[in-house]
């Protein structure tokens, strides 16, 4: 009789966590009912034209670009060389200016298995004039190669920028299609924000880097003429003890060098920029985040140094997503979230960007920091200190779509589907930033999701409720 009247209390809690419950979880934002027809995504094969080899004895090859110091006076070059070592100097001069100047680099090596990289050459022009276009060669003789870059505005609140917003990007056809989407869009950004899981190289046997190359080949046509943050994934982890390769983000590291010493960060994997009107984080998902860890030390002391006088607008990146309604990586960003996310809230973070899930959703502000273990209060609440949270990992790679979404649609979730695509974040001044997704089966200028950001720090008002356009 006891056992019974206890089912009965539960039966009778569970109808009433329902009744409860379900006009919140039913109270969702869209799901989108666009059709994509289904195709695999398949890697192209070695022989595609995006991976030839530049021809010539030792040619630079992956040519890639970053900022290189904390405002934008400096930028990062580098380069591969196959054949020997070569030259690791760029010569570069400004588009008012004929006379060419020298910058002296470095490079660098690793063995990763049974795999040789080539010479690795990373190289910091400093001292750039702002808001100005540089030529710059690398290489030597018939083999010299020429590209150029435009340095950003100086850092100021009203300064206009335009970010390219790219995740989890791979080498398929489709992947292709994301970069010449972006490349096509009337709108493209000025720099790339990209979220990490570069060239899915680990998907071969043995990591095979050789994908590390080509991907580097691949994305050339716009590393080597606009600067792309990096942010590293769990695809950029190269651990693999089977093989004897125990050290972990490897090729990532000896291939894409980043500014963090300017930001007073210890570690590659987190930094942050300021460029333009923005003020740019960077966080690592896969580097250890809990207190006391050099991550969170870094963090607690860079958050309270961003002048959002000077920088309006605060942007986070990391690759797993803390809000997230697709059944793929489900709750993986969950602790990340719970240590971090009253420190979002506090600072007013704009918009976080986020990948690894191979899908698009955007999020209301909403919040999730009342738990405290005896409180039970664990349902995101709208909160308009908080940031968006934006998933853009729909790059395109071999692993294909995150089709598979949670039911009902969580009422956190704005805006969800399973296509392939990037986005742009427009920074019009200090209040106003206008940001579009656009997939990848749309005409260039098709915004397929929208919405007008109004500043936290300068236009306290709720922009949830702006015209979007779905
Ligand atoms: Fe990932």
């Amino acid at each position: 009789m006891g056992s019974l009247g206890f089912n009965c209390a539960v039966v009778v809690a569970m109808v009433l966590g329902l009744i409860v419950n379900v006009p919140e979880l039913c109270n969702g934002g869209k799901t989108s009912t666009f059709v994509r027809k289904v195709e695999k995504t398949v890697d192209m094969p070695l022989d595609s034209d995006v991976f030839a080899v530049p021809s010539g004895y030792n040619a630079p090859q992956q040519v890639h670009l970053t900022q290189g110091d904390l405002v934008g006076k400096a930028v990062i070059v580098s380069w591969v060389t196959e054949d020997e070592p070569g030259l690791s100097v760029v010569h570069y001069w400004s588009e008012k200016s004929t006379q060419k100047k020298v910058a002296k680099g470095k490079f660098v090596t690793y063995r990763y298995f049974n795999y040789t990289s080539g010479f690795i050459h990373h190289c910091t022009i400093r001292g750039l004039e702002f808001n100005t276009k540089y030529y710059y060669e690398v290489g030597i003789g018939n083999t010299t190669r020429q590209f150029w870059f435009i340095t950003p505005p100086e850092v100021g609140p009203d300064v206009p920028y335009t970010f390219g917003l790219i995740g989890d990007l791979g080498q398929s056809f489709d992947s292709n299609k994301t970069l010449t989407h972006y490349e096509m869009n009337p709108r493209e950004g000025q720099t790339v924000l990209f979220v990490g899981d570069l060239s899915y190289a680990d998907n071969y046997p043995n990591h095979d880097n050789v994908r590390w190359d080509t991907w580097g080949r691949f994305v050339e046509r716009s590393t080597a003429y606009q600067p792309w943050i990096w942010t590293a994934g769990n695809h950029e982890i190269d651990f693999a003890p089977e093989i004897g390769e125990t050290k972990p983000f490897k090729p990532y590291s000896h291939r894409y060098h980043v500014p963090y010493k300017a930001s007073q960060s210890t570690s590659p994997f987190w930094y942050s920029i300021k460029r333009a009107s923005a003020h740019i984080i960077v966080l690592s998902s896969y580097s250890a985040y809990g207190k006391y860890t050099p991550q969170y030390k870094w963090l607690e002391e860079e958050l309270p140094k961003v002048n959002r006088t000077e920088t309006p607008w605060l942007i986070v990146l990391m690759h797993s997503p803390w809000y997230n309604s697709y059944n793929y990586h489900y709750m993986e960003g969950e602790t990340m979230r719970v240590m971090y996310e009253p420190w979002f809230v506090k600072y007013k973070v704009d918009v976080v960007f986020a990948g690894h899930v191979h899908a698009y959703e955007r999020s209301e502000r909403v919040s999730n920091v009342a738990y405290n273990v005896v409180n039970g209060l664990c349902t995101p609440v709208r909160d308009q200190s908080a940031p968006v949270y934006i998933t853009i990992g729909d790059g395109g790679n071999l692993e294909g779509l995150a089709t598979n979404m949670t039911y009902p649609q969580p009422e956190y979730s704005a805006y969800r589907e399973a296509s392939f695509g990037h986005a742009i974040f427009d920074i019009k001044n200090r209040t106003h930033a206008h940001y579009s997704w656009h997939r990848n089966q749309d005409g260039y200028a098709v915004e397929a999701d929208s919405l007008w950001f109004f500043n936290r720090f300068w236009h306290p008002v709720d922009d949830s409720t702006s015209q979007t356009t779905n």
